[in-house]
């Protein structure tokens, strides 16, 4: 039998609402009577809790088959509304999973050459307040309200120290594809004088 390792890997989350952090804990010592299971490998992922956290009732694999998971999920159903905040560009699969009459609302250009039936719709939306002050007015009047409510939640983020100099190591962290479900930010006024 292969000798109980003093330390193993162990992911926690060190406060509420922050990142995983992959640490070493000591191994349980079994006394006897109990059973040690050694894990080779777990499907961990981060983003999943994150969403069903803000309120996501369904979670889908964007690295899997999306089509194919929709598909199961909506198990003949047609959505009422889609609101893509994604795809670049939308694409005739996701207008197929609306239900008739069902509008899908994207923030990106519509292509025309998706086939609409049964008075399926899609809509490009802008959200440049400066071009629709009205609108623009009445909802920055509403959002505190809606941030104290949790209709709008924030967006996490991270801030990388050093100023201006932290956006060469943030776009070297998004490169490397190590940034998912928060956002990086840096302060301007906490650059270092250039010498
Ligand atoms: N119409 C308008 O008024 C308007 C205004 C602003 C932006 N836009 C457009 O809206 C789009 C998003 O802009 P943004 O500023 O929100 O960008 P962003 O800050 O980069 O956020 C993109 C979000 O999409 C997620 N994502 C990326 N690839 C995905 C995939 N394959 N499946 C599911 N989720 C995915 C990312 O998740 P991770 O964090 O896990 O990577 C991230 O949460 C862009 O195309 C932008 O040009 C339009």
């Amino acid at each position: 039998m292969a000798a109980i390792p003093e330390t193993q890997k162990a992911l926690i989350i060190p406060e509420a609402g922050s990142q995983y952090t992959l640490i070493r804990r000591p191994v349980h010592r079994p006394s006897p009577g109990d059973v040690l299971v050694k894990i080779e490998a777990i499907g961990l992922n981060p983003a999943e809790d994150y969403l069903l956290d803000l309120g996501v009732t369904h979670v889908v694999d964007r690295n899997g088959d999306v089509k194919d998971q929709i598909t199961k999920l909506l198990n003949g159903a047609g959505i009422k509304y889609i609101y893509d905040a994604v795809h670049t560009p939308i694409s005739q699969d996701e207008i197929d999973f609306l239900a008739p009459g069902g509008r899908l609302l994207s923030v990106v250009d519509v292509p025309k050459t998706l086939r609409l039936s049964d008075g399926r719709e899609v809509t490009s939306v802008c959200g440049a307040t400066q071009l629709f002050k009205d609108t623009g007015r009445a909802l920055f009047a509403k959002l505190p309200e809606f941030f104290e409510k949790g209709i709008i939640k924030p967006t996490r983020i991270e801030k990388i120290e050093g100023g201006l100099n932290g956006i060469l190591v943030g776009l070297e962290r998004l490169e490397a594809k190590q940034v998912s479900g928060y956002k990086l930010v840096v302060v301007p006024s906490e650059t270092p004088e250039a010498n």
